[in-house]
């Protein structure tokens, strides 16, 4: 890791590598207009002082429920949208800085898988035109006379028969349609994939295949990914480190390890106690955390502690001082929580992960015996 980089946001827990992005202090809110006037009259805080740093080779997962901002910091990531405030450096370099030319070349090297593969596919358009289009819009990248080998060859790559490149979406499968958008997302050779819930629109049979060629795609190409999902058990697997958000923050970020087994944060154990146990043998061993109350408004998040109406454990303290991100003891060598009374809490602790059948259940990801692709329906 370069010296510069070892004071980066969260450097420390991760332990080897360089950083690729390096997110600082991320913002973005949305004006909400109101009156006859359209003025201003609230703002939606959508992301609200989000920092991190992704390692090269790495995957960090960012898990939290719908509406804790998970899209808006995806699209942060690419600079498709500005930030209120905040610094994004991708090797070192400060992307919102960059105009004209410099941000077009930074943009082959972050590209975006999105959630869901029945619509983020123009339907009129071929197989070969959706995955050869960056090569039209990034003319130097491949001559026209090689593009229809390049797209052959990436389709390949994702498990599609390449001779289906003159097919249309509607002819693929969810999963094969998943195939084709990850298929676009790597044609530029990036270095950052950002994958918005690429999997969550997919049978669960076809997830683990495709998390499976995402995790095979990354070793072959070095590729660093912020994978989001609303739902612990579908990042497990894949990710080296997990972010949870709630309400636009950061509430715990650790090692895969620390978040599914040494969580200190209400918040990251009431979603484990929500990952779901095939087993019913095994339900009554684990703890059952039932969360009550809506997720409040991010237009009007609660003072102190944003978890706190939600939170068991809340105390006065929490309604007034939100907790920083840092540091906090687990038993071991700590990591980053923002819980004034942050406490390992085992929640997973009775499956054991050398039983096949309980593993199933803390890891939905096993390598099946499936054929390496779905059907043509
Ligand atoms: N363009 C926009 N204009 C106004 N508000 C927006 C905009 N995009 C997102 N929001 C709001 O910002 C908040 C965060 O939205 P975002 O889509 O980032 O959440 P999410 O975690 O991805 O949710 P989901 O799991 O449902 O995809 C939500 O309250 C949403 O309504
Ligand atoms: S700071 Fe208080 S309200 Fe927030 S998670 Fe910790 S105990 Fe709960
Ligand atoms: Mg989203």
């Amino acid at each position: 890791m370069p010296e510069t980089m070892t004071q980066g946001p969260d450097a420390h827990v991760h332990g080897g590598g360089d950083a690729v992005l390096v997110a600082s202090d991320l913002v973005k809110y949305y004006p909400i207009k109101g009156g006859v006037l359209r003025r201003t009259v609230g703002q939606v805080k959508a992301v609200d002082g989000v920092s991190f740093t992704l390692h090269r080779g790495e995957t960090l997962g960012v898990v939290g429920e719908s509406g804790c901002g998970k899209s808006t910091l995806g699209r942060l990531l690419m600079r498709l949208e500005e930030p209120t405030s905040g610094q994004l450096e991708f090797e070192g370099v400060d992307m919102y800085a960059q105009r004209g030319r410099s941000m077009r070349k930074l943009r082959r090297d972050i590209q975006i898988v999105f959630q869901d593969p029945y619509t983020s596919l123009n339907p009129r358009m071929t197989v070969g035109d959706i995955v050869g289009e960056p090569f039209e819009i990034h003319a130097d990248v491949v001559p026209k006379g090689g593009r229809r080998k390049a797209v052959q060859d990436l389709l390949d790559l994702v498990g599609l028969n390449p001779e289906h490149i003159n097919r249309y979406p509607h002819q693929f499968s969810g999963g094969q349609r998943q195939r084709i958008g990850i298929a676009r997302g790597i044609a530029l050779n990036p270095k950052v994939l950002i994958c918005d819930e690429p999997v969550s629109a997919l049978d669960v049979s076809v997830q683990a295949q495709v998390v499976n060629l995402m995790a095979k795609l990354q070793q072959e190409l070095g590729l660093s990914y912020v994978f989001i999902a609303h739902d612990l058990s579908v990042v497990r697997h894949i990710s080296d480190r997990v972010a949870v958000m709630y309400l636009g923050k950061i509430v715990e970020l650790g090692t895969e390890d620390e978040i599914y087994s040494y969580p200190t944060h209400p918040y990251t154990q009431a979603l484990l106690s929500a990952v779901p146990v095939p087993d019913p043998t095994l339900r009554g061993h684990r703890q059952q955390i039932v969360l009550t109350g809506d997720v409040p408004s991010p237009a009007n998040p609660p003072s102190g502690c944003r978890f706190h109406t939600r939170c068991w454990k809340a105390q006065e303290v929490c309604s007034t001082q939100d907790p920083e991100l840092i540091d906090r003891p687990d038993g071991r060598s700590g990591h980053q929580s923002a819980c004034h009374f942050a406490q390992v809490e085992r929640i997973l602790e009775t499956v054991d992960l050398s039983h096949p059948q309980q593993r199933a259940t803390t890891s939905s990801f096993e390598p099946t015996d499936q054929p390496p692709h779905d059907p043509i329906p």
